[in-house]
């Protein structure tokens, strides 16, 4: 027994110390000057003139952060299968149409199923549809009692010691508060949302579950981690969304809180397919700028979450000011398409400032493009949209998502898509 302490103590030492050692910083004072990579200016020195030059420019950062941050994607050789498993016209009481389509991503005798569950106003041929994934089941984004159950990893999956029961019954509903399907259907929006754990199970198991069982290519320190798995399988989604008459594919809009914010950016940058990009209360390595090491660090996040990102991006912990790129050309990626930033302001961990600050550095590229860019200097008061190519607001209270982001996501897509007020 003795033994057996001794041995599992010696597996979490290492892990405890350094979880330990960390002390997050929130101290505007403490953080250290910085000098940015400029995403106009090519690896070699030369500055990006137009836009043709841009495009160039955009495939070499886009490399840098694959291999150096998120990880790459393998060569994808199987095929999906989408099956309409329920609809309803009177969904909300008869405000919305519902269904849940399975899709079965099948490689070999091998075969996952990825459940997608969309809202649409009645009359939705032309309705922008948000699609976001949701942390605990799609039966957690509504209280409607026949929406089905996951079947995967939460609810037969003891790693993260989930006691909540949230996968059954338990959890219909549990988070209505960040899925206002009724506002956003009244308001002439549609809602698809999916299980992030249907895709790949958020916990580390040496890439050994989820859709990475499907890739037989072999694992090397640029190999893809968690959150491009996660963006693969909103490209997967898209796929499907591209096939289904009731929805307009050119106007998805991805859409993501805190680690699925950080996908929801990546897969906006990784996939052109989608009209705009929200990223609520993104933080670390999402919208944050990784040098000002305010909150949570790149060290903290690779310790915590060693899943997340690819083996290269260790080389980075606690030397963010090493790091070939930084938070605001992952914005940049995504141009010309608009993209949403989002804070709350007792929300440090996330560092509101640094997320305002990637919008203010991403901005010269937007204007390269002839567009508007973000239009703000300084970070504006609470509730207090600025809306330009680039959106941002900071909201009082924690991190989560509320009525009032999604009221400023729809606010600014009723913009871009011009919709009637
Ligand atoms: C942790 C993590 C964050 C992440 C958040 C979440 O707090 O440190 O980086 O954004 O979880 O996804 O809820």
């Amino acid at each position: 027994m003795k033994k057996a302490i001794n041995f599992l103590l010696f597996l979490l030492l290492p892990w405890l110390s350094m979880a330990q050692q960390f002390v997050a910083n929130y101290d505007e004072a403490k953080v250290p000057a910085y000098t940015l990579p400029d995403p106009l200016i090519f690896n070699d020195g030369t500055p990006v003139t137009n836009k043709k030059e841009w495009e160039k420019r955009r495939g070499e950062i886009y490399h840098i952060f694959e291999k150096e941050v998120f990880g790459v994607v393998p060569e994808w050789k199987g095929s999906m299968k989408s099956v309409v498993v329920s609809q309803r016209k009177d969904a909300l009481n008869g405000l919305a149409k519902r269904k849940e389509v399975r899709l079965e991503l099948i490689n070999g005798n091998r075969k996952i199923a990825v459940m997608v569950l969309i809202y649409l106003p009645q009359n939705s041929k032309d309705a922008p549809v948000f699609l976001s994934y949701n942390f605990d089941g799609n039966h957690t984004t509504t209280v409607e009692p026949d929406v089905l159950l996951p079947d995967s990893w939460v609810s037969n999956n003891k790693e993260l010691g989930i006691s909540d029961n949230r996968a059954t019954e338990k959890g219909r509903g549990a988070a209505i508060s960040r899925w206002p399907i009724k506002e956003i259907v009244t308001r002439g929006f549609g809602v698809a949302t999916v299980y992030y754990g249907d895709v790949d199970p958020d916990f580390n198991d040496g890439f050994k579950n989820g859709v990475h069982e499907f890739f037989d290519a072999k694992r090397d320190s640029s190999s893809w981690g968690s959150i491009a798995t996660w963006a693969w399988g909103l490209s997967r989604v898209m796929d499907y969304l591209e096939t289904d008459k009731d929805i307009n594919a050119q106007k998805v809009i991805v859409m993501g809180h805190s680690r699925l914010g950080k996908t929801s950016l990546w897969a906006g940058a990784s996939d052109q397919r989608f009209a705009m990009t929200i990223a609520n209360n993104s933080g670390s390595c999402g919208a944050a700028i990784s040098r000002r090491k305010f909150g949570e660090t790149v060290g903290r996040i690779n310790t915590a979450f060693p899943h997340w990102f690819c083996d290269n991006f260790k080389k980075y912990n606690e030397k963010e000011e090493l790091m070939p790129v930084d938070q605001h050309e992952l914005l940049a990626l995504i141009a010309p398409r608009p993209v949403y930033v989002a804070s709350a302001a007792e929300d440090l961990w996330a560092d509101p400032k640094g997320e305002f600050l990637s919008c203010v550095y991403a901005s010269p590229v937007y204007q390269l493009l002839g567009l508007k860019g973000f239009p703000a200097k300084d970070m504006p008061a609470l509730n207090t949209p600025v809306m330009g190519s680039i959106a941002y607001h900071i909201r009082p209270g924690k991190h989560d998502v509320t009525l009032y982001d999604w009221n400023c996501y729809m606010d600014f897509a009723a913009l871009y898509f011009k919709m009637k007020k």
